[in-house]
Order: structure tokens, then sequence, then C-alpha cells
């Protein structure tokens, strides 16, 4: 029985297919189309999964849609009355969209997709839920899931048992911890939906303590916090709820100014407000969780929704609450629960018990060594071929030992935001100046974001002072942890400003060449660490298939791309005209 499930029309569009219950495919639409958080509907992301199985849309039993749309245009309709005639212009301009896609989705699946069977629509927030529970090792787990906002629900919290969800209590639009995020994201001139992770990378620049924070009793002011972790926010600081923009003038008031120009400076007042932005989260947060352990006494703990992407607040979640074991679905926002909308369907609308755990992210796109070698040969690009697979990893540690830049390409495309090694750039960590290079040659990203560390798991409490047993998240890069005092000059090019990296460990089942080429470089080089970023440049989505890489890589400074066993010097190919910096957006 295949389930397709689909979630589109607000950010971050993706598809994912179930057969008999096991998760064989998922890809956003953006890795297709090339447009970051591509919202539109799916239909290269839906034929990826169909043809990965060689199936037709006849094949599918059931398509399981990410919210309930006619329960979201009832918010819509009610924020509009209730701010009218403020938000008239808002709701004008959101009409189309409403009544040409948003309330006909069974019409649309049916004509896109030629499909006849049923289309199943499940509450948001269960969506995220399920993405999560269900597919998490637990046969039992408390749930949490955070986000800007589903239908009206932004935040909920319940217990997962066997195949059953419950989802206990909720906090209801406009009050939303992850709109909070957003509003201030905005106010320091990052995009909605996109940046919220800069602001965290902003944060500790920052002055992190509460006693001194000057931001962080301002911020308190926003949002009323409860001992339960239930909060609601002061809507004078925001307009989010009526206009196109989130911060209010007050909030500008509050926080010494004008919301920042895009592409500004990043002076210490900013810096302040996002680290005492992080410091109001994450009160919110474990507040939230002592109290659902609280509430369910279960030692286990899922998370999903754009919040559960807070990597830095996620490493801190089992020091600070009663918690034993965490699981996050790594693609926690809104792509993600395609997944769950699929899993809620089979195993708790049909009632079959669950039996597919999620180990790693590698579900999208792949390509053989005939596809790609035939892609060589007909663009007569110049490459070396590694029979040898031994022999392939001993040369691309060298490689990058030499402080070369490596894109690696690699096996099934990640699923959700981040490169986990099957479409990663690949760089020296030990090298202080490596931070420099990338930027410059290959990403031009913001100076204050940190790269991140690759290890494999049974080396990383050597250098990272990770929870132990480490937590599965961490294999989904989900957890930022502090780097032990020792190492940290000596991998100056993952360490944060605070001393922490945002590291990534690998199981050798997971990924074995990966693996065995991060052993193969702490051979070379003492410490079994690797720079690990997205292969792509800064915003673009990451590549899918090897043209991408390969352009990627001509546009850049990437100087060597491997790509299955072959391997494309840049230097020994010529170069595309287009300069990846004038591309390079937000
Ligand atoms: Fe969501």
């Amino acid at each position: 029985m295949y389930i397709l499930g689909i979630s589109c029309y607000y950010h971050d569009a993706a598809a994912a297919l179930l057969k008999d219950g096991i998760l064989v495919a998922a890809a956003e639409e953006e890795r297709f189309t090339r447009k970051k958080h591509d919202s539109s509907f799916p239909i290269n992301a839906i034929n990826y999964c169909l043809k990965s199985q060689n199936i037709t849309s006849k094949d599918i039993k059931y398509v399981a849609f990410y919210e309930k749309p006619f329960l979201k245009f009832e918010r819509l309709l009610s924020q509009h009355l209730e701010m009218f005639p403020l938000s008239m212009k808002v709701f004008l301009s959101s009409l189309p969209n409403w009544i040409n896609e948003k309330l006909r989705v069974p019409k649309i699946i049916k004509k896109k997709l030629k499909y006849r069977g049923d289309v199943l629509f499940i509450d948001h927030h269960l969506a995220h839920a399920a993405s999560s529970f269900l597919v998490s090792p637990f046969p039992e787990a408390a749930i949490l899931t955070v986000d800007g906002v589903g239908e009206w629900t932004t935040t909920a919290y319940g217990i997962g048992k066997g195949n059953d969800i419950h989802l206990m209590k909720e906090i209801r639009f406009p009050h939303s911890l992850g709109l909070l995020y957003s509003a201030i994201t905005a106010y320091l001139g990052f995009s909605v939906n996109n940046s919220e992770y800069k602001v965290m990378g902003l944060a500790p620049y920052g002055n992190m303590n509460r006693q001194t924070s000057p931001y962080y009793p301002k911020l308190k002011k926003v949002i009323d916090v409860k001992e339960d972790g239930s909060y609601r926010l002061d809507l004078g600081y925001f307009v989010y709820h009526y206009k196109q923009k989130m911060p209010s003038e007050k909030l500008c008031q509050l926080l010494d100014g004008p919301v920042v120009k895009k592409g500004a400076e990043m002076p210490s007042r900013h810096q302040d407000i996002a680290a005492a932005l992080q410091l109001v989260f994450e009160d919110v947060m474990f507040k939230m969780l002592n109290h659902v352990y609280q509430e369910t006494k279960c030692k286990n703990v899922v998370l999903a929704g754009g919040c559960a992407l807070n990597s830095v607040g996620n490493g801190k979640i089992l020091q600070n609450t009663p918690f034993e074991n965490i699981w996050i679905q790594p693609n926690a926002t809104d792509g993600g629960t395609s997944i769950g909308a699929a899993f809620y369907v089979y195993n708790s609308i049909l009632g079959h018990p669950r039996k597919y755990v999620q180990q790693d992210a590698y579900l999208g796109p792949q390509f053989s060594s005939t596809e790609i070698k035939k892609f060589l040969e007909e663009n007569k690009i110049k490459y070396t071929s590694f029979e040898n697979q031994k022999e392939l990893i001993k040369n691309t540690a060298k490689i990058i030992h030499n402080n070369h830049v490596v894109g690696w390409f690699q096996g099934r495309m990640e699923w959700g935001p981040r490169a986990l090694g099957a479409r990663s750039i690949l760089s020296n960590a030990c090298n202080p100046d490596m931070k420099e290079i990338l930027n410059v040659k290959v990403k031009h990203r913001e100076k204050f974001r940190p790269f991140a560390p690759v290890v494999c798991e049974d080396d990383a409490l050597k250098y990272f002072e990770c929870d132990t047993p480490i937590p599965e998240p961490t294999g989904f890069m989900l957890m930022v942890y502090p780097i032990k005092k020792e190492w940290q000059t000596k991998i100056p090019a993952v360490t944060h400003v605070d001393g922490s990296g945002r590291l990534q460990t690998v199981r050798r089942h997971q990924n074995p060449l990966y693996y065995d080429l991060i052993k193969e470089f702490g051979k070379l080089s003492g410490i079994p660490i690797l720079i690990n970023t997205s292969f792509n440049i800064r915003g673009e989505p990451i590549v899918c298939t090897p043209y991408d890489a390969y352009k990627c890589m001509m546009g850049t400074g990437i100087d060597v791309l491997v790509m299955d066993k072959y391997v494309i010097w840049r230097k020994d190919n010529p170069q595309h005209r287009w300069d990846s910096e004038k591309y390079a957006e937000d």
C-alpha cells in the first residue's frame, strides 16, 4: 500500500511516500525547481517519489495533506474581522491564493496527479507530532510541537503510545513562540521563515547573561510566561495579525531603534537583542518541557515544528529537564509534515502497527555511476575515476588535508535543511583560515555565522561535551554542544565565538563512505573532524543533480568535486562565466 504525503502553499513544499508503512522517498520541491523554500504544489518532488518506486498515481491508496485548509481560512477570516479595517489590505491580497489554490487542494491534487482516490486532511500540529513520534525509536514518548502557526495552533503537547497520538493542550494564534522568534528575525533585518538560524548564530556574540543582558528584561515584557510554560504575547508589540510586517512601532521603541535594514552591519545592540531572544526562547521551551514531563511522566520526548530546529536550545534540553531521551524530526519545519501526515494515516487512522524508525535522512534522489559518467562525457568534463573505494577515500582525505575545498556528492540527497554528507562541501577544520577561505571562495556568508563540524560518533565524546549517550538528533545536526576547551584552538574553523559547535555525528551504518573519509582524514591530521557545510551558495537550495553540483563548483571556489567514484578538478575544466557572489542571496 502506497500513501503519499504532501505539504505546500505556505513554505517548504515537500512530498513523501510510504510503502506498506515504510518511508521509501521524500524530498522538498525547492531542490528540483532551484527556488529556495519553494511553496508551490510539489509536482517535481511527487514525481520523484513515484519514479523511485516505479509506480504511478494509480498505485497510490491515499494522499495525506499536511493541514486543514478550511480551518486555516476560518482563522484568516476571524483575524480579518477582528482587526477590520486595518487588516483589509493584507486580507484582500491573500484572497486570490486562497480561492485559486488553498481551498481547492483536492481538485488540484486530482487534476495534477490524475488521482481518483481519497485525500485526507490532517490537522497541522498532528502532522508535526506524527512526523516525529511515529518515526522515532520510542514506543512511548511525550510530544511537543512548536511552530509559527498551523490552522490555529502554534504550540501543542501530548503523548504518543504505539500508533496513537493524543495532543492534550495547545496555545493558539496570535500567541506564538515561533512568530516571536520570526518577528525579532525581521526586526534584525533578516528574512522570516528562512534566517531564524542566523539570529541563533548571532546570539553568542551578544550578552547571554540573564542578570546583565540589557535586552532580556525588555523582551520579557513582550511575552508573559507562566510556570507551566504557557505564554501570551503582548500584541501591542506586533502587527503580523493584520499586516504583512511583523514588528510594531512599540517594539521598535522597546528595542531602541527602527527595523534594521537588510544586510546592515551587526553592532553590539543587535547582537544583544539576538542573545536576549535566545534566552527568552530557552526559558519558554524549558518551562514547557518540564511541564510536559510532569503531565506525561514519560522519559522520552520528541519535538517537531520550526522551533525544534533551534539546535542551541536543543543541546541543553536533557540538562534542563527530567527527560532522558530525545528525538527530533530532521525536517522539523513544514516540509516534514508531509511525512507526518502520511504516517498518521497509515498508523493512527488505518491502525497499522509501527514498523519504521527513521535512522538517517538519505531519502532523496540518487544517480548511478553510469548516469554520472554519461553526464561527464556528454559535457566533455575532465575527470579521474577511482574504481577502488579505499583509494577514492585516501585521495579525497589527502585533498582536504591539503586545504582544498571539496564538493562531496554521494548517494541519496538529504531530507531536511541540513547537508549531512550526501550533498556537502567538506574542508579542513584544523586550518584557522578555512572559515575565511570558505566564505570568500564559496559561501559568501555573513562573517558571524559559524561553520559546522562533522565527527564519527565514536570520536565525538573526545572532542565535544555531548549528552551521553549521544542523542540521535545529533546525527541530523540538531544539537549544539560545547567543544572541549583543549580542542577549541585546534579546530578553530568550527569553533563558534562561545566555544560551541553545531556538530554532526556519523555512525558507520548511516553513511559508510562519509564515515571512512572522516576517519582517513583523522589519520592525516591527527583530528578526525571535518567542516561540513551545505553544497550550495548562499540563498540557493542544496544541489540535487550532477549538473547542479558541477555548476556550483565551476561558479565558485570549490576546488574539486568528488561525485560518486569520479574526481573532477575545477582547474582542469573551463570556468563558467557566472559569478556566484553576484547570485548569493539571503
Ligand atoms: Fe508548521
